[in-house]
């Protein structure tokens, strides 16, 4: 099982930027953690970060023939590319959308997202942990598929 884990705009600055909302951890710290994580459940996992719309929709698009799913924190796409939820949608991979900030608690422009609705869940407002988590509902929908 293969899994692309998109990252996208200022998501490189984990750890230094806004630490309050979003934590000290670094987004190489979670790729680490993630590598290892789904390594112990015999997941691959392909990692980037890109801080261009196009370039996560370029990746979406080299990737999807490969993959089995798609783990995406989108940034602040979330809140309006509706170009990255047509990629999503296009290639048809099951896709979980997490966030490190609880969505609901925040400004209200971050209060919708447009990329959700292209995937099959999403999870937000556990920091770091949602990665995590997203990983292992990502994982277990797949596995239950195979089925
Ligand atoms: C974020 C939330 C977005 O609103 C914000 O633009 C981010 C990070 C999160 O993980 O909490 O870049 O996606």
């Amino acid at each position: 099982m293969k899994i692309l884990v998109l990252n996208g705009p200022n998501l490189n600055l984990l750890g230094i930027r806004e630490p309050e909302i979003y934590g000290k951890v670094s987004l190489e710290e979670i790729e680490k953690y993630l590598t290892d994580f789904a390594e112990n459940h015999g997941v691959e996992i392909i990692f980037y970060q890109k801080n261009g719309e196009g370039e996560l929709i370029d990746l979406i698009h080299r990737y999807y023939r490969e993959i089995d799913g798609i783990l995406i924190n989108p940034g602040a796409y979330t809140h309006y590319s509706i170009a990255l939820r047509d990629a999503l949608l296009a290639v048809g991979k099951p896709a979980v959308e997490v966030h490190l900030s609880n969505l609901y608690k925040r400004e209200e422009f971050r209060q919708h997202s447009v990329t959700a609705g292209a995937c099959i869940g999403y999870i937000a407002g556990f920091g770091v942990d949602s990665y995590r988590l997203g990983l292992i509902a990502l994982i277990d929908y797949l596995k239950r598929r195979e089925k």
